[in-house]
């Protein structure tokens, strides 16, 4: 006996089937089946031959492979328990699956947003015991040669690696207890049949298994590091979409993420041009310069000031005080609100810095309370620093009446919210404790923003991101670097909620000195801002800076309501995209040449997602080639040129020759 469901958006359908009661299988997860399209004879079509070695039937691959079904590969719960088919509930958008064994029941939710069809798949077990639960397991066409996956690190985030499909799985564990700089938990999938991208949306730490039988068929689970026995586990939501190529699929994660994900105090409220001090002074505030600079700030187009760590208990370095969130009387005798009034006379709101789910061993919190913390007491620390135990609901208490002391007496709009060491152990219970701490001082302070941060890029997920307004992508300010992270970023976090700052003058990371040429524009390409003593800045830094904020701020409208596009390049020391407007009158182009040219010359740029209309495109950036550009390129020429949108799109556009570290940014408007 068999059993079917469906559910479809213009472009893609998914069909589940469910075998003599047991846990449903996807059946098929692709193009758009024919309206009528018989699902039991889709399924006739599909049962497989069988042969010598093998049980007598093909294992069912469901959506949660179980021992009972013989199954060879990864499994998708270690919980012991045979259910069958209960109930199901169906609306046109969404399909809820019960099955259950006595009283171990196992939940599948999908939800469809047929618009930016994001598909959302969550399961739920409960009343049985396990370690491990994937979300949702989703079969992927044996078309597709290879999966595109993150590695990465501290200051060098979202690093593509490409798998090749061979039989055998390619396995994943995060154990940091949070997102982890190491392991976005993504993964893009090109089929013929269709790109196909998965995120899991959650800040445990995950397990993904990506695994070809030997049968030929494979499968792909992402499921939370629990850390623990549970008798109650959700797994999800993991975002599954599919579309043309990889720019389709970053337009419907943005347009999904953009409706459903971020959170922010005030849509009307264009993204601000950030100021953050850390990398000007560190934890040495002095009052007097910080005004100087919020001065300096202000003139070049910064619109929130953000004072980083170091305002609070006896901060002088990051051996100390974290937890102690009471404003330090050396640095700030008279408190904040003088310096808040100066800065908002300047035109900026006022940002602070919290990193609450940590404690210093040297700190009046530790002192008090060294049984708040998670772990043992003797185990290493992590930044100089220690975990609190966020399950306990006296620590919970506590933070949030520290927290909201400090917002409730001062004009503050927006949180910094960091994290920065990893946990002792594995625990997703700690995760969700911060969400419902965020959910708390949300709902009391609801003009406050968040940013979520860890140590950059090691908590960036869209469950973090449903309750923040934007992300610090990576510590490192570095903008070669920083080009790649955000361009390899770039189908997960759309432009306005990827912060990106230029630095001091001689990288922090990577003592490189960069032009400010590239580092500005680098910015503009996100949620713009910069971090630097301002005093150090040439009056001709200061003049391209306040050239590239002012045109950013004159454009960021439709930039944060476009689509991204990656353009390629056959030489990889260079970085391509734009961002075209949603009514695809005005566009942006960055061309990023990092490293030496691969070849004499650079090929023609090919355009993406405009219209067969004119357009007038021409270069914004400076461009200084020097003796080694001696051609007549049209870009070099400020006027730039006019062509249809097709051939912009399928002839290109020829650009200089770039010299290593330097960027080309073009302009782009119907004309
Ligand atoms: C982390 C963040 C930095 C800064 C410091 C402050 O490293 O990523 O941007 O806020 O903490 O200690």
């Amino acid at each position: 006996m068999i059993e079917c469901w469906r559910l479809d958006s213009p472009a893609t359908s998914l069909v589940l089937v469910s075998h003599n009661g047991r846990l449903p299988e996807v059946l098929h997860f692709g193009a758009r089946l024919a309206d009528g399209e018989n699902l039991v004879a889709l399924y006739r079509a599909a049962i497989s031959d069988v042969t010598g070695g093998m049980i007598d039937a093909r294992p069912l691959m469901s959506v949660c492979p179980l021992r009972e079904d013989v199954f060879p590969g990864a499994q998708g719960t270690d919980a012991d328990f045979q259910p069958r088919f209960v109930s199901a509930e169906e609306e046109p958008n969404s399909l809820s699956l019960t099955f259950a064994d006595g009283q171990a029941q196992y939940r599948l939710d999908v939800t469809l947003d047929a618009e930016t069809d994001v598909w959302s798949l969550t399961a739920h077990l409960s009343g049985v015991e396990a370690n491990w639960l994937t979300a949702p397991a989703f079969p992927v066409p044996s078309d597709s040669d290879h999966f595109v996956t993150y590695s990465g690190k501290w200051i060098g985030e979202f690093q593509e690696n490409r798998v090749d499909w061979v039989t055998g799985a390619h396995v994943r564990e995060v154990r940091d207890g949070r997102t982890s700089h190491e392991a976005f938990p993504g993964v893009l999938i090109p089929c013929d049949d269709g790109f196909i991208a998965a995120h899991l949306g959650m800040s445990c730490g995950h397990r993904f298994v990506a695994e070809q039988l030997p049968d030929g068929r494979r499968q792909v689970q992402f499921g939370p590091m629990l850390g623990r026995t549970e008798t109650e586990i959700t797994a999800g939501p993991l975002y599954l979409t599919r579309a043309q190529n990889r720019n389709g699929v970053t337009a419907n994660l943005h347009a999904h993420f953009r409706r459903h994900i971020r959170a922010l105090a005030d849509p009307e409220r264009p993204r601000p041009v950030h100021y953050n001090c850390w990398e000007a002074v560190y934890f040495d505030h002095d009052e007097v310069l910080l005004r100087d600079i919020a001065i300096r700030a202000a003139a070049l187009g910064a619109e929130r000031f953000v004072l980083d760590d170091g305002w609070f208990g006896l901060r002088d370095d990051d051996t100390t005080s974290l937890g102690d969130w009471q404003i330090d009387p050396r640095k700030w005798p008279d408190g904040f609100s003088a310096f808040i009034e100066h800065v908002n006379t300047l035109g900026m709101t006022f940002g602070i810095w919290f990193e609450p789910e940590m404690i210093n061993p040297v700190s009046k919190l530790y002192e008090t309370h060294p049984d708040w913390i998670l772990g043992e007491a003797d185990q290493p620390l992590g930044r100089q620093q220690l975990v609190l135990d966020m399950t306990k609901p006296e620590v919970i208490e506590y933070l949030f009446e520290q927290i909201d002391a400090v917002l409730s007496n001062y004009k503050i709009d927006y949180i910094k919210w960091d994290h920065n060491r990893v946990l002792p152990f594995p625990d997703h219970r700690q995760v969700r404790a911060t969400y419902a701490l965020m959910d708390r001082i949300r709902a009391a302070h609801p003009g406050v923003e968040i940013e979520t941060c860890a140590s950059g890029g090691g908590r960036i997920d869209w469950g973090m991101l449903s309750r923040t307004s934007r992300v610090w992508l990576s510590d490192s300010n570095d903008a070669l670097e920083r080009m790649r992270i955000q361009a390899m970023a770039a189908p997960w976090l759309p432009p306005e909620i990827t912060g990106s700052h230029v630095g001091p003058r001689q990288c922090h990371t990577s003592h490189r000195i960069l032009p400010m040429e590239l580092r500005a524009w680098v910015a503009a390409q996100r949620s713009f801002g910069f971090e630097m003593n301002l005093l150090e800045l040439s009056p001709e830094e200061s003049d391209t800076l306040s050239r590239v904020s002012t045109w950013w701020k004159a454009n960021r409208d439709w930039m944060h309501s476009g689509s991204h596009h990656k353009l390629s390049t056959r030489d990889p020391e260079q970085f391509a995209e734009m961002i075209v407007s949603a009514d695809k009158t005005r566009f942006a182009v960055w061309l990023g040449q990092r490293g030496a040219p691969a070849d004499i010359l650079p090929d023609r740029l090919r355009f993406d997602g405009l219209e067969n209309r004119p357009y007038r495109v021409r270069r914004i950036s400076h461009f200084d080639g020097g003796w080694l550009s001696r051609g007549d390129n049209a870009l070099k020429d400020e006027n730039g040129v006019q062509l249809y949108g097709q051939s912009l799109m399928s002839f290109g556009l020829q650009p200089p020759v770039l010299t290593p570290a330097s960027i080309l940014v073009l302009e782009g408007e119907a004309a």
